[in-house]
């Protein structure tokens, strides 16, 4: 089991972190092996990062799962994911229920099988009075969707006269994007290489901390956490101040 800093002090931890799980396919292709064997490698780099952050008192955890461009995959892909999305849930709900884990969906799920959506909906009913980590699942989510939604919602509430154009402002329009009941992202990872963010949480992760590394998902686990973690607490949050008026703060 790995070990954390005691000297990571509670307030230098991040409160939630959004993971990029990127790389199934590739570390698949090392293996000589069909890129949905890493996809399936995956689900238990999944349950490690859960227990982990369980473990060291994060409390949300959102994970990138299928983007709203991942539809443009090879089909035979694309129905591999969905039926291990499927089975993963009806695999995992119960430990997940048993940790203490509310699960919550993101992303838009009429384009998804009536039973993925049922099953998404029972989990998200099952769990909803857990505490202990709040695990968003990111699937057919796009950034750029999250933000023409929370945009629409605004445009209908004006044209139906509930809301003065003019005094829409930032917390209004975040109000209506996924996930603002819960703190921002503090800590961003992706994995697999790329530093790119690929339509993940855009307004959500204006400041939050980037953290990159070539570890591909399958190999993702407790210690890369904790190698992110001690990253995250070694940085400076600035939100536009200057170093030496956190210091005089603190
Ligand atoms: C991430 O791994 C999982 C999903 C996008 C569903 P990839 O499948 O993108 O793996 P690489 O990037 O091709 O290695
Ligand atoms: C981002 O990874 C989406 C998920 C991890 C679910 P991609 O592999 O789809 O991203 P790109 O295509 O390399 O930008
Ligand atoms: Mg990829």
């Amino acid at each position: 089991m790995s070990t954390i800093d005691p000297a990571i002090a509670v307030q230098r931890l991040p409160r939630h972190i959004a993971i990029v799980m990127d790389g199934n396919g590739r570390w698949a292709e090392a293996r000589h092996r069909p890129r949905t064997f890493g996809h399936h490698a995956g689900v238990q780099a999944v349950r490690q990062v859960v227990e982990a952050c369980i473990r060291r008192s994060v409390s949300t955890l959102t994970l990138f799962a299928f983007s709203s461009e991942n539809w443009k995959r090879p089909v035979s892909e694309v129905s591999a994911l969905m039926d291990l999305f499927m089975r993963a849930m009806d695999r995992e709900v119960d430990g997940l229920h048993n940790n203490g884990v509310r699960l919550s969906f993101i992303g838009d799920r009429s384009a998804f099988q009536s039973e993925l959506v049922e099953r998404m909906s029972r989990v998200e009913m099952k769990t909803a009075g857990n505490e202990r980590l709040m695990l968003n699942i990111a699937a057919n989510y796009g950034g750029r969707w999250d933000i023409v939604r929370a945009a629409r919602a605004l445009a209908q509430r004006a044209a139906a006269g509930e809301v003065d154009p003019q005094s829409i402002d930032e917390a209004s329009l975040h109000a209506e994007i996924a996930l603002s009941a819960l703190p921002e992202p503090d800590l961003f990872i992706r994995t697999g290489g790329e530093q790119r963010i690929s339509n993940f949480l855009l307004w959500q992760i204006a400041y939050s901390e980037l953290w990159f590394t070539e570890v591909l998902w399958p190999d993702f686990d407790a210690d890369c956490l904790d190698q992110a973690l001690h990253a995250y607490a070694q940085r400076e949050r600035r939100f536009g101040r200057t170093g030496a008026q956190l210091r005089s703060a603190s």
